[in-house]
């Protein structure tokens, strides 16, 4: 078990989320019904709607995002940021246990 950590700044909220190897982060997200995280696209790097704020330590443990996601995150809805990501292309594993990312304030 993974356990991740979604801050929102915004609503000064913080919600811990259990997610299993394998999932990405925007999938377990919505497996926990956790607010913040839409996804409408399901993953296919086409909607910008999972975008986050990835806290460090956490950024240097991340692979660097692909070219498709670089792309997409220049149409995020809120500020893009060095630490911005899209959660769909957040593969977890168990070294990513504890995990802690900031949502935006909208995805839309
Ligand atoms: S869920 Fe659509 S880009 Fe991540």
């Amino acid at each position: 078990m993974i356990t991740v950590t979604l801050v929102s700044p915004a609503t000064g909220t913080e919600r811990t989320i259990e997610a299993q190897p394998g999932q990405s982060l925007m999938q377990a997200a919505i497996a926990a019904n956790a607010p913040g995280i839409e996804g409408d696209c399901g993953g296919l790097l086409t909607c910008a709607t999972c975008h986050v704020y990835v806290r460090e330590p956490w950024l240097a443990h991340l692979p660097p995002p692909v070219a498709d996601e670089d792309s997409m995150l220049d149409f995020v809805a809120a500020e893009r940021r060095p630490n911005s990501r899209l959660s769909c292309q957040i593969a977890l594993t168990p070294e990513l246990d504890g995990l802690t990312v900031e949502l935006p304030a909208s995805q839309y």
